[in-house]
């Protein structure tokens, strides 16, 4: 009892309150502390929570279909080559640089309808590149009459889509198409 009435005293002497009103206050603000805490969420609490849906999601099979591989596609002409431009969702989107096919499928949001460089899908790009240009005029694989610079820019160009693309085919010439079709009817 001593005890309980030193510490009433306590209270009154440091806080200058009553002790009613010093337990009131306590309370009150013992709840604002709940309430606020309450408003955000504990981290090893958010962790422990993810935990089990993650392990629930190493068990069922992922719900985003992973892009199909590359398909090699050899020799193609710049006629078929058009028919990869992005508009058959279908089908790779494939460009191409100095002949070589590129499928450039991973980078949709470029190549892809509505994307900026949507213009290059379908192409031989090279001579656009090499010049940094979007005219429709230089949307072509002729890369005649270019300065060293530009043959320079090109190559970059190159190195960076060999780095980063699946070479899938290159460039032939119609007539070396035919030719080829004719060589392998004649074999068979
Ligand atoms: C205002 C000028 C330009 C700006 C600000 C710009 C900006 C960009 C940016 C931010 C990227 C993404 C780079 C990455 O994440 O790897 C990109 C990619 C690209 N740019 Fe440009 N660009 C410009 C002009 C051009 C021009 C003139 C050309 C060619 C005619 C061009 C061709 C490309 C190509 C082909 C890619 C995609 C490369 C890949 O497949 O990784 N850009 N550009």
């Amino acid at each position: 009892m001593a005890l309980y009435t030193t510490v009433m005293e306590a209270v009154t002497a440091y806080t200058g309150l009553s002790p009613a009103a010093f337990f009131t206050i306590l309370a009150l603000m013992w709840v604002v502390y709940k309430t606020v805490c309450g408003m955000f969420v504990d981290p090893e609490e958010l962790n422990n929570a993810k935990k089990p849906a993650a392990a629930a999601a190493d068990v069922s099979p992922p719900a985003v279909v992973a892009p199909a591989e590359p398909v090699q596609l050899g020799d193609v002409t710049e006629e078929d080559l058009r028919a990869y431009n992005g508009s058959d969702p279908s089908k790779p989107l494939l460009m191409a640089i100095k002949g070589q096919i590129y499928d450039v499928s991973v980078s949709r949001m470029f190549y892809g309808p509505g994307g900026p460089y949507a213009m290059f899908a379908g192409r031989d790009a090279s001579r656009a590149l090499a010049l940094m240009s979007f005219d429709p005029q230089d949307l072509t694989g002729n890369i005649e009459g270019l300065s060293e610079d530009e043959l320079e820019v090109l190559q970059d160009w190159e190195y960076k889509f060999m780095e980063k693309y699946v070479k899938v085919g290159q460039l032939v010439s119609e007539k070396a198409q035919k030719h080829n079709e004719n060589g392998k009817e004649h074999d068979s």
